[in-house]
């Protein structure tokens, strides 16, 4: 039985990847499914709040009961999370941003040209959200959750990220070709601002999820 402890409570989450487009038919993209950003969505709502999910290109049927808001790119991502975290008690993030998008979207399929090198493709920084909404917080108390995708020197990279992003907490978890991205389950380390580490175990993204909303929830109370 799922406790109703988020109640009243209005959350917001980002989930999948975003895409940032070069011309009408290619993008700069990563391996997000969604499936964890997703699950954070489903618990919550099971847990009695009321729910926007900013989707970026999850191929993953809405979940009951959600308000889910489809983004594209970065850009239209942070749009739509700082909409929707105008009235939002707690804001977590773990959609897997670009950090960066071509600086020029060709407004026609770009051509290879015989017998030429390839143009090399320069990129422009994309705004920082979670670091944004973190120093800006819209309503005293609310709670921000940040996600932190390492390949190396895990624990070390999300400490410092923790810091830089400003967030209440992070989800530290190791990704790699067929790690965490579009499987079931997840494994991961929770930080918090005030010290804390949370170990979750090996486990469907569910549980995960669960335990980032009793952490959520307390900070809440
Ligand atoms: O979708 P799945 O297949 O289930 O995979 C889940 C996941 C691996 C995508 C997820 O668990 C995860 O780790 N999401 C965060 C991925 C990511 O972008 O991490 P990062 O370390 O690059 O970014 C750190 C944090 O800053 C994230 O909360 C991100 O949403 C945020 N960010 C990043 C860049 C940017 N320009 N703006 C941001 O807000």
């Amino acid at each position: 039985v799922t406790e109703p402890d988020l109640k009243g409570r209005h959350v917001v989450v980002s989930a999948g990847g975003t895409r940032e487009p070069l011309d009408p038919v290619r993008f700069l993209g990563n391996r997000s499914s969604g499936k964890q950003g997703y699950a954070l969505a489903r618990t919550a709502a099971a847990r009695g709040a009321r729910v926007t999910l900013v989707a970026a290109n999850s191929a993953l049927p809405d979940p009951a009961g959600v308000d889910v808001v489809p983004v594209g790119t970065a850009v239209q991502l942070r749009e739509a999370v700082l909409k929707a975290s105008a009235d939002a008690d707690a804001v977590v993030m773990a959609a897997a941003v670009a950090d960066f998008r071509p600086a020029v979207y060709a407004a026609g399929k770009i051509k290879k040209k015989d017998d030429q090198e390839p143009e090399p493709i320069t990129l422009v920084r994309n705004p920082d959200i979670l670091a944004a909404i973190s120093a800006d917080r819209v309503r005293p108390g609310q709670v921000i959750v940040g996600f932190a995708a390492e390949t190396d020197d895990v624990l070390a990279n999300g400490r410092a990220k923790l810091k830089r992003k400003g967030c209440d907490l992070l989800v530290v978890n190791e990704v790699g070709e067929s790690r965490t991205f579009g499987s079931e389950e997840n494994e991961a380390v929770v930080l918090g601002a005030d010290g804390s580490e949370t170990a979750v175990p090996h486990g469907p993204k569910e549980a995960l999820a669960e335990t980032v909303w009793d952490l959520v929830a307390e900070r809440l109370r």
